[in-house]
């Protein structure tokens, strides 16, 4: 998509969409521009505005077609809402709003007016990355083109107040939606496309960001002493692989980094307890949290963010075979604990284990966060409205909550506890994999907290959030790139100066 900023000054062709917001009380209020333009039109917008009793309200539409008194071929208005309460996310879904209203346009051109009652700056910017999230379209796969489905918006001129302030802030908006797309790049790819080696493939292109990016191999982590994950891949054809992405943007290169883990299962079969075939292909996006992780590193790397983040991802193939790991195996983690595996299935936790204590010993971060698809029943308990979260540290858990109801990326916070971690005492081992039929998500957070030392940690399970086949305000249906803007945000407002 190629977005534009300008001053406001009303184009005499194509596609126009104005923004409208409610005033208090007597409906729509029209900015001078859209004033203008209902005087040219000999008052076509205020007519349209009062048949169709459109009143201005947020992520409404009204178009008018051939209006007359001009040479433009629609003119859409978009509710802005109140002025009050338009902030970035706000902007953001009625940037989405108006790509879905234009998508079968090859240009529109934009008019933002909000009288400086807000930061027109920020809220142009967050509305040209509505559109650009909004835009996401997953296509290589298809050889023959279906052109009346296909999108055709090319570019988009947004005119506002202040454009140069606009642009300017759109350098960051525009680097995670970037990240976002390679998180949603890599979630839709088939899992005979994406495997552990051609993730690290993808991964390493980012190193064109300033991002540093190493993987170590079956060989490097057996030296290692990670049975808990090469347990996961062993039943596999393909290499398991331990990703390290490495951005070092504050001005200490070397003070301690943020950690970012990512469960990156790149298909989850089950393994010996083999999953039901029904449905069973939506396990390729049992990768989903590496891909965010991936998404992120993008992020912070395309707006140079001032802080050290180190993103791992532990990338294996959980399959059924002769060599597959049973249930009622034994594994030594890195840790040294023992884990008695009774089911093959909880296969994310094995992964993380290893993974979180290897970037604790390596690393010495002063934060970990992990995201994982790795409960069913954060699905039951949650939908797909929110992801949970599970920490040990009430500080580290609030900027996580806060930063995702900033962003529209919702958390909510889950108990942990003794009570919990009773259920994965193993007669053989020092843990088993699976709790009782109870509180499956709490006890799998209880098991990860066995590998973390004193860190402040947090865990998201984002099983019911990674894909939304449906599609959600800002992505059109399958991968969501949830956690990329969540991430940033957090990581934005707590750990850069
Ligand atoms: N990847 C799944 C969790 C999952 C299920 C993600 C559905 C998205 C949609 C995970 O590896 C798994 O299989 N978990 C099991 C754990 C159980 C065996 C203790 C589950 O949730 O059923
Ligand atoms: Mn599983
Ligand atoms: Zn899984």
């Amino acid at each position: 998509m190629n977005i534009t900023f300008s001053k406001i000054s009303i184009p005499t062709q194509g596609v126009v969409v104005v923004g409208v917001s409610e005033g208090s009380g007597s409906g729509a209020k029209l900015g001078a521009a859209a004033a203008k333009l209902d005087k040219q039109t000999r008052g076509v917008l205020s007519r349209a505005m009062k048949a169709a009793d459109f009143s201005g309200k947020r992520e409404k539409t009204l178009a008018l077609v051939v209006p007359e008194g001009t040479k433009l071929s629609r003119i859409v208005l978009v509710g802005l809402g109140s002025l009050k309460s338009l902030d970035a996310v706000a902007a953001e879904r009625i940037g989405a709003v108006i790509y879905d209203t234009v998508s079968k346009d090859p240009a529109a051109t934009v008019i933002l007016e909000s009288e400086g009652a807000v930061d027109n700056a920020l809220l142009a910017a967050h509305l040209a990355g509505g559109i650009g999230l909004k835009s996401y379209r997953f296509a290589k796969y298809h050889t023959k083109d279906d052109k009346d489905a296909r999108p055709k918006l090319k570019s988009v001129a947004v005119q506002c107040e202040n454009p140069t302030e606009a642009k300017k802030r759109y350098v960051a908006v525009e680097a995670v939606v970037d990240g976002v797309f390679l998180t949603r790049d890599l979630v839709t790819e088939p899992p005979n496309v994406i495997y552990p080696v051609s993730f690290v493939t993808r991964a390493k292109e980012l190193t064109k960001d300033g991002v540093k990016v190493e993987a170590l191999g079956v060989a490097a982590m057996t030296k290692l002493g990670m049975g808990a994950l090469l347990g996961v891949g062993q039943g596999s054809a393909r290499e398991s692989q331990l990703l390290v992405m490495r951005w070092d943007g504050a001005k200490d290169k070397s003070a301690a980094p943020l950690a970012i883990v990512g469960k990156g299962v790149t298909f989850d079969t089950g393994g010996i307890s083999l999953k039901p075939p029904a449905g069973m292909w939506d396990m390729k996006w049992d990768m989903g949290g590496a891909g965010v992780v991936v998404g992120l590193m993008r992020a912070l790397a395309r707006r140079k963010a001032p802080v050290n983040v180190v993103g791992l991802c532990g990338l294996v193939e959980n399959m059924p075979d002769g060599n597959a790991q049973r249930p009622g195996d034994v594994v030594t983690s890195m840790s040294g604990q023992t884990i008695e595996v009774l089911n093959t299935d909880a296969e994310g936790r094995l992964v993380l284990a290893d993974v979180l204590w290897y970037a604790q010993q390596r690393f010495k971060p002063k934060a970990i966060v992990d995201l994982a698809t790795l409960t069913g029943a954060i699905i039951a308990a949650l939908s797909e409205h929110y992801a949970g979260i599970f920490s040990n540290n009430d500080d580290l858990s609030a900027k996580l909550i806060a930063a995702g109801q900033a962003v529209s990326e919702r958390l909510w916070r889950f108990p942990m506890g003794d009570e919990y971690d009773r259920d994965i005492k193993s007669p053989i081992a020092d843990m088993k994999n699976i709790g009782g039929p109870r509180a499956g998500s709490i006890t799998a957070a209880q098991f990860l907290q066995r590998f973390i030392k004193d860190v402040p940690w947090a865990h998201l399970d984002i099983a019911g959030v990674v894909w939304n086949e449906k599609g959600t305000a800002l992505a059109a249906g399958g991968s969501t790139g949830y956690g990329v803007r969540l991430l940033n945000r957090f990581i934005a407002d707590n750990y850069e100066k």
